[in-house]
């Protein structure tokens, strides 16, 4: 078996390795992929556009694809590849609007009766600025397009708020994605990450996770694509599972099917639990990164064969996923400067001895060499019984890789 892999992080050489440990014989191909992945299988390289993705597909016969990343997703490849008979995973253009376009997320919750913070939408500068006026509580100011994951500001005073709307509605700084914006309450809580998979019929979820999304410890800083995870959430109680099944996922799949945005792929819940209710900040309409990371190394079940058994045996109801009764903690090494200016190229010592789970992200082989090549770098996990025990082996891990400009978060899983 032939399977494209799309993406360039860490999620994608994670979702390459279970596929290879569960079965060694596949072949596995990359794009763009990175250094990681190019050792467990091939990256294409000079294939830019979707319609190349499509050729190549054909030409080598591709027997499935899954997009890892949602730029391909905004760019239609799924709608693309199926209309060339491709198998792909992931959902349609109007599907992953859930995603990339936050206006649409948010009426979609709002008609469905999914419980999320209250919000008001604003096309002009002015009105936002009034309505903060009268507004003094902290909120989240969310520019309507994702903007690489950085349209997300939160603002506690009316100065922050001024300045944060300055620059995404008069400087556009977030570019055409800043034309329109949500002002939402803002929740203080705990976040979690509850990644599915979807067939159409039913809403399949895996274990939860924690994302750390900040680049300093304590959640403090600029936002980043993910400093680190742990899995599972221990926040994520019985009585609040409870409570997302019957406030967010079952409406969920009920929108979806009812307003003909079912597909074939994996929906992320991202949530946040405030006075034990839980709340559904955004959706993303595919696996998280680094939560992707944390997940597999406990995913006990074949992973293909629940795709095939969800994606392939469309009518299946009940699909049991069953996961390791372990804790996870991964542990993301960045270049310093990261997820603003940060320098490439530097040689990295200590991977070709390191112990599994790891996986590559921003790094590339070269003449037998580790090099940086992006703003994150590599992601440690460590697995053990308690939490405790995951965070303590993911950082006796993390001291074993050097390289210049090394920076990591000290405080994932405490
Ligand atoms: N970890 C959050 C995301 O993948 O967007």
């Amino acid at each position: 078996m032939k399977i494209l892999i799309l993406g360039s992080g860490g999620r994608e050489h994670a979702i390459g390795k279970k596929l290879l440990e569960d079965y060694h014989s596949i072949h596995l191909y990359f794009y763009p992929g990175n250094g990681g992945t190019s050792v467990i299988g091939k990256n294409i390289e000079n294939h830019h556009t979707v319609l190349d993705l499509v050729f190549f597909a054909k030409r080598n016969a591709i027997d499935l694809t899954i997009v890892g990343s949602e730029i391909f997703l905004l760019e239609g490849i799924v709608d693309i590849f199926k209309n060339f008979g491709l198998e792909i995973i992931g959902p349609h253009y109007l599907a992953a609007q859930l995603e990339g376009n936050r206006i649409f997320a948010k009426s979609f919750m709002k008609k469905y009766g999914i419980r999320t913070p209250k919000y008001n939408i604003f096309y002009c500068y002015e009105k936002a600025i009034n309505f903060l006026k009268k507004n003094t509580n902290s909120v989240a100011i969310k520019t309507n397009g994702i903007a690489g994951g950085k349209g997300v500001i939160l603002v506690h005073n009316q100065n922050d708020a001024k300045k944060a709307l300055k620059n995404i509605m008069i400087k556009k700084k977030f570019g055409e994605s800043g034309n329109q914006i949500i002002i939402e309450d803002f929740l203080q809580g705990n976040e979690v990450s509850i990644i599915s998979i979807f067939n159409g019929k039913n809403i399949i979820p895996f274990l939860s996770a924690q994302d750390y999304k900040k680049i300093e410890e304590n959640e403090k800083g600029l936002n980043t694509g993910g400093m680190g995870a742990i899995a599972p959430n221990p926040y994520m109680t019985n009585s609040i599972w409870i409570d997302f099944k019957k406030n967010i996922l079952e409406p969920t799949l009920e929108g979806l099917i009812i307003e003909k945005l079912t597909f074939f792929g994996f929906l992320y819940f991202g949530l946040m639990i405030t006075y034990n209710k839980v709340y559904l900040l955004e959706y993303n309409t595919r696996i998280g990164d680094p939560e992707a990371q944390t997940l597999f190394p406990l995913m006990k079940s074949n992973f293909l064969n629940i795709i095939q058994s969800t994606f392939q045996n469309k009518d299946q109801k009940e699909i049991f996923i069953d996961w390791k009764k372990l804790c996870s903690c991964c542990v993301v090494l960045s270049s310093k400067g990261y997820p603003e200016k940060y320098e490439i190229g530097k040689i990295i010592t200590g991977l070709n001895s390191l112990e599994e789970p790891f996986y590559i992200a921003g790094a590339k082989r070269e003449q037998e060499k580790w090099i940086t090549s992006g703003g994150r770098v590599i992601n440690i996990v460590g697995i053990g019984n308690t939490h405790e025990e995951a965070r303590r082996k993911a950082y006796d891990k993390v001291v074993k890789i050097k390289f210049d400009n090394l920076y990591f978060r000290q405080d994932i899983g405490l």
